[in-house]
């Protein structure tokens, strides 16, 4: 029994899901900086920015004056009414707040959402290169992830032909859709999500869709799957857009049907989001005109480095929608994106994201800048890089 209980814990089978690499990237640079070199951050994928003044002075107050004790486990009623109001005032949607609820992040929408509507073994499709978390979120219950491999041509989505293609083959219970994109920024107009959401529900295909970095576009507006349909679930977060990526709170719009079920799992998992949080992202909605500038700024970035970056030698990619991230391909330097990754940081001082992370196969060709920053740094990132690329046959 003694030697028995000596022995080290085995991990379970389904938790293992791979690393993300990023996240070398980003102790290497501490690294770095720890030497007293001066790195451009470009690799995780969140705002610069703190939350807007109107959120942390709700928080400050709310220290203060609350006792702060668990909520209701969908959200603070009026919490819930605002954010079904920021529906009407983004997209004229008349969404029921009773179908909303507030999450610890879009990440744990997530576990919900694939757990309410997903048995295990069922098979999940989304695009690559994508956000990881999808396959690897459904891989740590049971789900099966099927990977749609996405390219340029398409800007980086899953067609409703390219859906319908794997289905026959592989019959698919669900697909995971997002737009603006991560890593690509690339966004789906309004008729090519249309149309995909109507294919996969002809076919009986549950879409869930990643809305998290709405507010953020430059080429044009997103289209919520709101509009398209009730039975879509709908994830979205105060990470990106209201720049609250430590604060863990986001929400779903869910279908109706899923409502009890989602309230009961998440009273299980979690029994209520912090309050704290709750209130802040409450007060965030106030906070628009200082939202809108840091969205500026990102607007202004991404002109740096769509004029630039092709200057510096760095010039494939595909000119991003919205979001914060351009996805370029190296293959003319290099096949082995963490390593190139860790030379542009060793040697120019720019850290990025090897495009192993978002498509395991080609994503050896690919990094994907996040231009989150200030936009002195992004110059200064351009300028940096075109020395580098000029100076060494990488
Ligand atoms: C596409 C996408 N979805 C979801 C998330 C998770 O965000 P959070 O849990 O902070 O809401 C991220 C984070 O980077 C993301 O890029």
């Amino acid at each position: 029994m003694l030697e028995k209980a000596k022995q080290a814990l085995q991990p379970s089978a389904r938790s293992a899901v791979p690393p993300f690499m990023v996240m070398d990237v980003v102790a290497a640079a501490a690294r770095l900086e720890a030497q007293g070199r001066r790195v451009i951050h470009m690799e995780v994928g969140q705002p610069a920015a703190s939350a807007p003044a109107t959120a942390i002075a709700a928080a400050r107050s709310a220290l203060g004056s609350e006792r702060l004790g668990y909520t209701e486990t969908l959200g603070i009623a009026s919490l819930r009414r605002r954010i079904a109001r920021a529906y009407a005032e983004w997209h004229g949607l008349d969404i029921d707040p009773a179908r909303i609820v507030v999450t610890t992040g879009s990440s744990a929408g997530f576990t919900l959402a694939f757990l309410a509507a997903f048995e295990s073994g069922d098979r999940v499709a989304m695009a690559l290169p994508g956000y990881p978390p999808y396959r690897h979120i459904l891989t740590a219950l049971g789900c099966e992830p099927a990977a749609i491999e996405t390219n340029a041509g398409t800007r980086w989505s899953i067609t409703a032909e390219a859906l319908l293609a794997l289905h026959r083959t592989r019959s698919l219970k669900g697909v995971v859709v997002a737009s603006p994109a991560n890593p690509t920024g690339t966004m789906m107009t309004a008729s090519a999500l249309t149309a995909l959401i109507r294919c996969a529900e002809d076919a009986g295909i549950i879409v869930i869709s990643d809305e998290i970095y709405h507010g953020l576009e430059y080429t044009f507006a997103s289209e919520s799957a709101a509009r398209i349909s009730e039975n879509v679930i709908i994830i979205n977060s105060f990470s990106k857009y209201f720049c609250m990526t430590g604060w863990r709170i986001g929400w779903m719009v869910l279908p109706a049907s899923l409502m009890r079920t989602v309230d009961r799992l998440q009273q299980n998992l979690a029994i209520s989001v912090p309050t704290l949080s709750q209130i802040a992202a409450e007060a965030a909605f106030d906070g628009r005109a200082e939202l809108e500038g840091v969205r500026r700024g990102y607007e202004e970035n991404r002109r740096i480095l769509l004029e630039g970056l092709p200057r510096a030698g760095l010039d494939s990619f595909v000119p991003a929608d919205g979001a914060f991230y351009l996805y370029a391909d190296v293959s003319r330097f290099s096949n082995d994106s963490f390593a190139f990754a860790t030379r542009m940081l060793e040697e120019a001082g720019v850290a990025a994201t090897p495009g192993i992370d978002f498509d395991p196969v080609h994503g050896r060709n690919f990094l994907r800048l996040c231009y989150a920053g200030a936009s002195d740094d992004m110059r200064e990132a351009v300028e940096r890089i075109r020395h580098w690329l000029k100076k060494d046959a990488v």
